[in-house]
């Protein structure tokens, strides 16, 4: 149980007590901390069901809470707030058990939130659904979810085609392209990444240009999705190519899928999802293509059909995500699937969910859309490269890490510990510094991209948080060095002392709080507002020399827990943090 749900259920049980339902006793933080500690809203609300005058009703509530052991102060405020302040010494017993929420009816849930797609360089979108779909794993686990992450490479779609194409206009002798040569093909790729790359834009581009450039890539789409073998032994060579470079880049983000499935891993099942759907009625045909209807008549917003197949029978980004469905509940059988992908694709999922849902494969009602605001530059228009062009995740990590180096450097910290060290702690601070920026704005909203913001050690940032870490670990380890001996039980004396004891005790509703509105931002203001607290204490206090054995012991442990507070939430938010700075 998390500190409010104590409190709220001693507070419930008085409320009962008083003849009044239970559920009014819901505790929160207080909304003015230099009033009380924490407060209860039930009175006025009961008051108001019951035609009664407030502070009367919370007086009889208070007059039922048998808790003294609990709270130093409980008092009536304004119009019949109740505000409370915990007794100290209750406060520091429950202090060992400050660990996160555990959730009490775990579930089995896939966490679909990598979405790069093959040969195409990673966009922002893709950024932001890596940096939070990792840390809403983690906060999830944590719980006690079981927790499946999937990155569900694009593997699938017209692009596919669009490159086959293009590399058999370039290359037309390479075996791959003679339809009559069933294989086998070579082990090695044709090309490097770097050719993909490149030949990604060309092609697109080619086929904007051209309509009979466009037909040769839907053609090709069609062959391979019907199983040419030349067109699926290269496809599998783009595919390796592709993934085996996002795997570096993902490692160096923190980011760390359990399942590299793709659109095409589910691609098998279309031809009997088609089938099931039409002997049910429904898939209908139109124009030629095989849609699924999924308007309602309560629909305020025009609700357009999924294609399932176009009309020259190739699947796109509907039917794979409505196969994938199929494809998880067979293979995994998960709860619940949640999606951390663009805002801009809340149609998408809108009618995919809609379309799962009608055909009896998936509850809607268990399938999530997380999705979150853009990440802008300083035109207010998605970040881009100085040059105009789209971000490469390799060169935003490069270039995070080298702002980190220059800030280490301007701060004097990071000296003399030998170059290794030094490029371990400067990409460590670039990681931190760009993953906390994204986290710590509201997964909803968008932000605008400020290196020098959120890289530099003062204010909200990944910096700021990794040093007061290291700080704290440093003041922990002199202090052992010194001799001021063993942490032990805590003993609340000065303000500074409560407020970080206060701050402690509350991570469990924190975890709790980010995890039901999926929420990383919330751990951030915990771990944020924890910093500062241990900077207050830390000013006001004397650790190591602290001549009160009692209070020495005690801040000792006050130290130990805030350390090993922050690794916890650093681990939820998926943070990297160097030993020292
Ligand atoms: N590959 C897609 C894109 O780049 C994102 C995939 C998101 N996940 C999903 N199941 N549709 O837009």
């Amino acid at each position: 149980m998390t500190l409010l749900d104590d409190l709220s259920a001693v507070l419930g049980g008085a409320f009962a007590a008083a003849g009044l339902d239970a559920a009014y006793g819901r505790a929160a933080r207080a909304d003015r901390p230099d009033l009380a500690q924490f407060q209860c809203n039930g009175a006025l609300a009961a008051a108001k069901a019951a035609k009664q005058n407030p502070r009367a009703l919370a007086q009889s509530v208070i007059d039922k809470l048998d808790a003294a052991d609990i709270f130093a102060d409980v008092a009536i405020a304004g119009p019949g707030f109740i505000n409370l302040a915990l007794r100290d010494d209750w406060l520091a017993a429950r202090l060992g058990e400050a660990g996160p929420w555990a959730r009490p009816a775990p579930e089995k849930i896939v966490i679909d939130y990598g979405g790069p797609n093959v040969a195409k360089p990673l966009h922002v979108g893709h950024l932001r659904a890596a940096i939070i779909g990792e840390s809403l794993k983690r906060i999830a686990r944590a719980a006690g979810d079981t927790v499946i992450g999937d990155a569900h490479l694009g593997d699938w779609g017209l692009q596919m085609g669009q490159l086959i194409s293009e590399l058999e206009l370039r290359q037309p002798d390479l075996p791959y392209f003679d339809a009559a040569n069933k294989g086998p093909f070579p082990d090695a790729p044709p090309i490097t990444l770097g050719d993909l790359e490149a030949m990604y834009p060309a092609a697109s581009a080619a086929c904007k240009e051209d309509e009979a450039r466009a037909e040769l890539a839907r053609e090709a789409t069609k062959a391979l999705q019907d199983g040419r073998p030349g067109y699926r032994a290269l496809w599998r060579h783009f595919v390796d190519l592709s993934v085996a470079a996002m795997k570096v880049d993902y490692a160096d983000l923190g980011v760390d899928f359990d399942l590299w499935n793709g659109e095409a891993d589910a691609d098998p099942l279309i031809p009997e999802i088609a089938e099931d759907l039409r002997a049910r009625g429904l898939l209908e045909t139109s124009d030629g293509a095989d849609i699924i209807r999924v308007a309602r008549d309560s629909d305020k917003k025009e609700m357009p059909p999924i294609i399932f197949r176009n009309s020259r029978g190739a699947v796109g980004y509907h039917a794979t995500d409505v196969a994938t469905i199929v494809d998880r509940t067979r293979a995994i059988g998960p709860d619940r699937m949640l999606y951390v992908v663009d805002a801009r694709q809340r149609l998408h999922f809108e009618q995919v969910f809609r379309a799962v849902d009608r055909a009896g494969y998936f509850d809607e009602d268990k399938l999530e859309h997380l999705w979150f605001g853009t990440m802008n530059g300083k035109d207010g228009k998605p970040f881009k490269t100085r040059e105009g062009g789209t971000l490469k995740l390799r060169d935003f990590i490069d270039m995070v890490t080298e702002k980190a180096r220059e800030r280490l450097v301007e701060n004097g910290l990071a000296e003399g510990y030998g170059e290794a060290e030094t490029n371990d702690i400067a990409q460590k601070v670039g990681i931190a510094a760009l993953k906390f920026a994204d986290l710590s704005n509201p997964r909803t909203s968008d932000y605008i991209f400020d290196l020098d913001r959120f890289t530099s050690f003062e204010g909200k940032t990944g910096p700021y948080l990794l040093y007061a870490r290291a700080r704290i670990r440093s003041v922990l380890a002199k202090a052992a060095v010194a001799g001021a001996g063993e942490a032990g039980p805590i003993v609340i004396g000065v303000a500074e002392e409560r407020d970080l004891a206060l701050a402690l005790a509350g991570f469990a509703d924190a975890h709790r709080d980010a995890y039901e509105k999926r929420l990383p931002h919330i751990l951030c203001d915990h771990a944020f507002g924890l910093a500062q607290v241990f900077s207050k204490f830390y000013a006001a206090c004397r650790i190591a020399d602290e001549a009160d054995e009692t209070a020495r012991a005690s801040r000792i442990a006050l130290a130990e827990l805030v350390a090993a507070q922050l690794d916890q939430v650093f681990d939820l938010l998926g943070l990297p943090a160097p030993e020292r700075m």
